[in-house]
């Protein structure tokens, strides 16, 4: 046991972090089993698995699991794991297992909820302990799944809080997002992006309402964004969201920063009623949403002008540009990220698009923004791995955090409350001492839709 929890509680101080907490292997290690082994975890969304049969792999920490479609329509989440030999029984990927899976190395088979089906020469076990009905003949599946209007969460522990009082107030943006579909509904759509990042799966999480970086880290993206408009004479969409992160200090100062526990938060700035009728694209929503759900509400549901928003352990729904970005950690210093976009159904196909062009000039590989946050938190790794000193600042705003009826909020939208929150939320879990993941995992029973 290379850490007491006296000395990990030492590492996070109310105003800095440590350095080990992004270098240390055995850091890593223990966050798997404390955080990514009791917390909810963003599986996936249930559109990723239509179909009965329809399967999707993914890593639930450093777990290999799979999201399956059942033919009761249920979504089950297993462990990717044969209770034979212990292969994987579906490659990494999207598929479809058809009525079972089979393992492809000795066709052992299971139901779609993981529980046993069969295997090849079956008297070959007669008079062993070999049992059908025994779960440890099956494929685990996670102790806890649910769904929160499709997206679906797993957690290996067997106990806890509920989801939606673990989401608490960060539910809201899955709603936003979902409302701003004239069915209430959204799907993954339009391919998924990957990018393997060179640095620890926090700094992300702290990088998402970092309000200061934005003029400073990407000056090259939207200086170019300004003259290219000041050479075409106009600023169109594109340009328009690079030219955002160009805002003096004094429009980062009045947004609002929210956190809740368990590490969530957003950034929201004034509420925007004009943005229902701003431009073609937004007026066609607007009038979808009208005919769904009324004016007012309408108006509502596209004048929430929320930013990131921060599910800790899982990653970041953007619900203006229908986005998802999750966060799964790979080792201490390798990260990788899901970027998931999605159809509001029933909403004019612009809305779409709109989102995919948000996703590619912002957050895919070869957008003109994303690199520049990769090529810090690269530095921050390569920077914390040396004997430069040992401390992470977080001091901005420190003591001036304001606690309200459900949550915190920042005095000034510079405030780098949101990553205090993370870390309060990081102490919480990783103190709480080892071991009621694993044995929660161990009893293994989850399903949900
Ligand atoms: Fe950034």
């Amino acid at each position: 046991m290379p850490y007491t929890d006296e000395q990990l509680a030492a590492l996070v101080r109310g105003d800095s972090v440590h350095r080990d907490l992004y270098t240390d292997p055995a850091i890593f290690d223990l966050e798997m089993q404390r955080i990514y082994g009791r917390a909810w975890i963003y599986v996936g969304h249930e559109s990723q698995v239509p179909k009965t049969g329809d399967y999707h792999t993914t890593r639930l920490g450093d777990q290999d699991v799979l999201m399956v479609r059942a033919a009761d329509g249920r979504v089950h989440v297993l462990y990717n794991r044969c209770p034979h030999k212990g292969a994987k029984v579906v490659a990494d990927g999207e598929g479809c297992a058809g009525k079972f899976f089979r393992c492809p190395y000795h066709a052992w088979t299971f139901k779609l909820d993981g529980s046993h089906l069969g295997v090849p020469l079956k008297q070959g076990l007669e008079g062993t302990s070999y049992d059908p009905a025994d779960p440890s003949f099956s494929m685990r599946r996670l102790p806890r799944v649910e769904s929160y209007r499709g997206f679906v969460f797993a957690s290996q522990a067997a106990e806890g809080q509920a989801l939606v009082d673990f989401l608490g107030g960060v539910r809201s943006s899955i709603d936003n997002l979902c409302d701003r579909s004239p069915v209430g509904e959204v799907e993954v759509a339009g391919g998924v992006f990957r990018v393997m990042q060179r640095s620890n799966w926090k700094v992300f999480y702290e990088n998402l309402h970092d309000t200061m970086h934005a003029r400073v880290t990407h000056e090259s993206s939207y200086a170019a964004a300004r003259d290219e408009a000041k050479e075409i004479g106009e600023m169109p969409l594109e340009l328009h969201i690079m030219d955002g992160n160009g805002e003096p200090y004094e429009f980062w100062e009045k947004l609002e920063l929210r956190a809740y526990d368990n590490g969530h938060g957003y950034m929201e700035g004034i509420f925007n009623p004009g943005a229902a009728e701003r431009d073609p694209v937004s007026r066609a929503h607007f009038e979808s949403l009208t005919a769904a759900y009324g004016e007012q509400r309408a108006r509502e549901i596209l004048g929430m002008n929320r930013h990131n928003t921060v599910i800790y352990g899982s990653g970041s729904p953007h619900t203006v540009f229908q986005q998802f970005r999750v966060i799964r950690p790979v080792a201490v210093d390798r990260t990788l990220i899901e970027i998931q976009t999605f159809r509001c159904k029933g909403a004019p196909e612009g809305v779409f698009k709109r989102a995919m062009l948000y996703a590619n000039v912002i957050n895919s590989p070869s957008s003109n923004v994303m690199p520049d946050d990769i090529e810090l938190y690269n530095r921050c790794q390569e920077g914390n791995a040396t004997r430069g000193g040992d401390w992470v600042s977080m001091h901005r705003y420190h003591g001036t955090d304001r606690v309200d009826a459900d949550g915190m909020v920042s005095v000034n939208g510079t405030s780098e409350l949101p990553m205090r929150n993370q870390f309060r939320a990081w102490k919480a879990y990783m103190e709480a001492g080892a071991g009621n993941g694993a044995a929660a995992a161990a009893k293994g029973d989850g399903a949900c839709c």
